[in-house]
């Protein structure tokens, strides 16, 4: 074979890799269909805090593996235009298929996730993944303010809690098994390399599974939010790094495995599989577009864990670059 003829086997080679990859990654049921010649039944994603970043790019993944996607964002104007960017971007590249609607979520604000989940069962009858990715964030570089703690504790803890307890009873039956992917960090990590929790009785509770509950989770984040209040927080007892940002992480990467134990025991067919990952550093608002890798990939592992085969899926875990890495 000449050297033409060694490039375009490599390029056939390489084209078919990727396809079996984008196949892998479809819902099996969406792939028996596409299998059977039939037209792909549409899985449902909802995806929080989606109008930009980390969640926008999400939402352009699943929908471009044909999952029909719920884009949620607090902000009408934002989330409307991010919906219409989606659109325009498929119709310019001539694919029909891509199907996204923005509806009104603010997590911190507990009628608006119960508005949200009654029209989701109203519109929808249910969903097949929920990508908790809102968050804010408001240090940088060396700072360390906890001016914002209780906004950023309210919307990245309990804002993801909120949304669990509210969207799990919306999942549907399926052999597949339903998804739920908390868009978390390593700063929340209880023993990390850079980081890690000060007290080290509370991090022997958070690091065994039978010690955990709603009570040491919700307890560990209001005794630091009373500290706050007091003025009497220190950064010894509690991680170094953004500290209020890094507790609420902590705190949602415990709840992931408190709620995995919970639905592990689901019978088959009613499966949901509920993981964690960190996006790595990356170039977002929150960032000030500082940072190492584009939200592009930063939402790589999210849809990897979304529309991971059932066979291969995981329940409880926390993950980076497609791998799994320590609590
Ligand atoms: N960027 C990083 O390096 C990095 C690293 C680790 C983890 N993460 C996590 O990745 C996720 C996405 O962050 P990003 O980097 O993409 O930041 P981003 O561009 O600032 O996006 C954050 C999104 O969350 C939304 N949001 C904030 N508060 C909300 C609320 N109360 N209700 C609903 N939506 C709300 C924002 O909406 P508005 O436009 O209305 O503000 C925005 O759409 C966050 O959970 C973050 O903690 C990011």
């Amino acid at each position: 074979m000449g050297k033409k003829g060694k490039a375009a086997a490599r390029e056939r080679r390489e084209q078919r890799r990727q396809e079996v990859t984008l196949l892998r990654a479809v819902p099996y049921e969406l792939r028996q269909r596409w299998w059977d010649g039939l037209a792909p039944a549409r899985a449902v994603a909802v995806v929080t805090g989606a109008n930009r970043g980390i969640g926008y790019e999400i939402s352009r993944q699943l929908a471009l593996h044909g999952l029909h996607v719920i884009l949620a964002s607090r902000d009408a104007s934002r989330g409307q235009e991010a919906v219409e960017s989606l659109l325009r971007e498929a119709a310019e590249s001539g694919d029909t298929s891509v199907d996204v609607e923005w509806q009104q979520l603010d997590v911190t604000d507990a009628a608006s996730v119960e508005a949200f989940a009654a029209w989701t069962a109203r519109t929808h009858g249910g969903i097949h993944v929920l990508v908790n990715n809102a968050g804010v964030n408001f240090n940088r570089g060396a700072d360390n303010s906890v001016e914002f703690a209780e906004q950023v504790i309210e919307t990245n803890y309990f804002g993801t809690k909120r949304m669990i307890e509210a969207m799990t009873p919306l999942f549907k039956p399926s052999l597949y098994g339903g998804r739920i992917v908390n868009v978390s960090s390593r700063l929340g990590r209880a023993d990390g390399r850079r980081n890690r929790i000060g007290d080290a009785i509370l991090k022997e509770k958070l690091l065994t599974d039978d010690c955990l509950s709603e009570e040491l989770i919700d307890g560990m984040v209001m005794k630091f939010l009373e500290q706050v209040k007091q003025d009497s927080w220190s950064s010894i007892e509690w991680p170094q790094m953004y500290t209020d940002y890094s507790i609420s992480k902590l705190a949602v990467n415990t709840y992931t495995r408190l709620v995995a134990r919970r639905l592990s025991d689901r019978p088959e067919g009613e499966k949901i599989y509920i993981n964690c990952f960190c996006p790595g550093w990356v170039k977002t608002a929150m960032t000030g577009w500082e940072g190492n890798i584009s939200a592009e990939e930063g939402a790589d592992t999210a849809v990897w864990l979304a529309l991971l085969p059932q066979e291969e899926a995981t329940i409880g875990k926390f993950f980076a670059e497609r791998r799994e890495i320590s609590f």
